[in-house]
């Protein structure tokens, strides 16, 4: 009988240790992805300083109380004309709202795709629609490039020329 109540008290004790350290390893994650690209913000613009952002990690800044996407590409993700070139490297930058009815889509890193939960809508990594019913894609936000950094908010002469080619919207 003793024995059988050590073993339990041991088996508790290592459950207890195990589901600990689980947590601790979740939320070392989560505080990893969900940390935010160093930004500053001052009246409408948001700065956000690029060089630290992850390939194929999702960051979600804010500006004017929209959630705003920046994906940092990985050299095997497909280019596209919307793509925002910083350096040597290429960014998926849009407002993170859907443009059927304005949730918020989820980014999957291995599908590499953003699928809606509100109605299934599926966006690629350039924000075109792969599968309805949002009507259009992710929009781009107004932005302008000062080296390694994007100013939100500031039209640029990148956005200017994306804008007159009908790529922001
Ligand atoms: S709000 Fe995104 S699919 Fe409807």
């Amino acid at each position: 009988m003793a024995i059988e109540k050590e073993r339990r008290s041991f088996l508790g004790a290592a459950l207890g240790l195990f589901t600990a350290a689980g947590g601790v390893g979740a939320l070392t994650a989560m505080k990893y992805t969900w940390d935010p690209l160093p930004s500053v913000k001052a009246a409408g613009f948001t700065t956000i300083d690029l060089s630290a952002a992850e390939p194929n990690v999702l960051n979600v800044e804010k500006w004017r109380g929209k959630p705003i996407f920046i994906l940092k590409k990985s050299p095997d993700m497909k280019k596209d004309d919307r793509d925002i070139v910083v350096g040597n490297d290429r960014f998926f930058i849009a407002i993170g709202l859907c443009t059927h009815l304005g949730c918020i889509p989820t980014y999957f890193p291995d599908q590499t795709k953003f699928i809606c939960p509100c109605h299934g809508g599926i966006f690629d990594t350039a924000g075109r629609v792969l599968k309805a019913p949002p009507p259009k894609p992710l929009p781009i936000p107004p932005f302008k490039l000062e080296g390694t950094k994007i100013v939100l908010g500031e039209e640029g002469e990148e956005y200017k020329k994306m804008q007159a080619a009908g790529l922001t919207a």
